[in-house]
């Protein structure tokens, strides 16, 4: 018998584990660092999404813990490296919520282009105020994209037929793939003076923490947009704020913060800023499609041995 600690409470999508007599599985909703240390000594195995952090403290005292599944795309929640160390397989379900964080960027952008949620709450609010809210086509501009796995090229793909140019900023992306899908690959400095709207797609690592900040903001068009569905801490927020207020950029559109939920408000309580909480990968779609394949592949990976989507697999 496999017992197995999941730390949210939505179990539709794993029938394929929970029928499956080998398995104990536990729901212990969300819980504190505290309470995660204490319950992860009896589990071979953990099922999380993105609010539970897997640190080194944790994994320390898991003296049974054998797999992490994380139902979604980004395991910067996880420690992978004292994973790897204490031999614990961590796998995510990498494309499954691809498609609805491709679409929520989309809606954001419009979102932010042509002043939906001001206007709608404006017009909720009995008035009838057409002089503010004009907005800006997306046609003709150029997208900048900073990082150009899954979810970017997804999102270039559907801007493209919006008659946007597509260009993007990547280290580790093929070019002639880019050509062929109608996307110029540059430099990360030519992207910030093309680009008028910078929408970013790279996952948190020592390299993007922090990445857009008052130094490279300046470098930017003045009136760009930036959009962030990736992870909250890529951006400084107080830079992205001051550059709002400045009237550098024209306006954000931000899915992920820093803290989650939210501690410091600064970027959110300003104008021009259009916001939803973490929602990006939020479909019925997504959440089954990552649910049946986390299910699967943790139940194969202790009833067959078989390793599947793992990021920190020793070759
Ligand atoms: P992916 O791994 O397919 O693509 C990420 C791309 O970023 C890769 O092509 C990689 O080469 C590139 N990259 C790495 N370092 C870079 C750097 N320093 N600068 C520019 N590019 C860099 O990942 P994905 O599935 O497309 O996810 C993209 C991001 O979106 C991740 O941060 C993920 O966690 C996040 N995400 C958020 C939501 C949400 O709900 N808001 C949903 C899904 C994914
Ligand atoms: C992901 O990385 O899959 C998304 O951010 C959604 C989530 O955190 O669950």
């Amino acid at each position: 018998m496999y017992n197995i600690l999941m730390t949210y409470d939505n179990t539709e999508g794993l029938d394929a584990l929970l029928s499956n007599k080998e398995f104990k599985v536990d729901i212990h909703n969300k819980p504190s660092q505290e309470e995660l240390k204490e319950l992860i000594k009896d589990y071979n195995g953990l099922l999380i999404r993105s609010e539970v952090k897997v640190t080194s403290d944790i994994i320390d005292v898991a003296g049974k813990l054998k797999f992490i599944g994380r139902a979604g795309t980004g395991v910067d929640n996880v420690d992978k490296e004292a994973a790897t160390k204490k031999g614990i397989i961590v796998a995510n379900v990498p494309g499954g919520n691809t498609i609805s964080a491709a679409e929520h960027t989309i809606g954001l952008m419009f979102s932010l282009a042509r002043h939906i949620p001001e206007s709608y709450k404006s017009l909720k609010n009995r008035k009838w105020d057409r002089k503010n809210f004009v907005g800006t086509e997306l046609f003709g501009k150029t997208l900048g994209l900073i990082g150009l796995g899954r979810i970017g090229s997804e999102v270039a793909k559907r801007l493209n037929t919006f008659g946007m140019k597509v260009i993007a900023y990547d280290p580790f992306a093929n070019q002639e793939a880019a050509k062929n899908n109608n996307i110029e690959l540059k430099s990360i400095d030519e992207v910030f003076a093309q680009a008028d709207y910078i929408s970013i797609h790279s996952p948190l690592n020592d390299s993007t923490r922090g990445m857009i900040n008052a130094d490279v903001i300046k470098k930017m068009k003045d009136g760009v947009r930036i959009i962030n569905c990736a992870r909250g801490p890529i951006v400084n927020e107080k830079d992205l704020s001051d550059a709002i207020k400045s009237g550098k950029v024209a306006g954000a559109a931000i899915d992920v913060f820093a803290k989650e939920p939210p501690e410091d408000w600064t970027l959110i309580d300003t104008d021009k800023v259009v916001v939803t909480p973490h929602l990006a990968a939020s479909t019925d779609e997504a959440q089954v499609r990552i649910a049946k394949e986390i299910g699967e592949v943790l139940v194969d990976f202790f009833t067959k041995g078989i390793v599947r989507n793992a990021v920190n697999a020793k070759k």
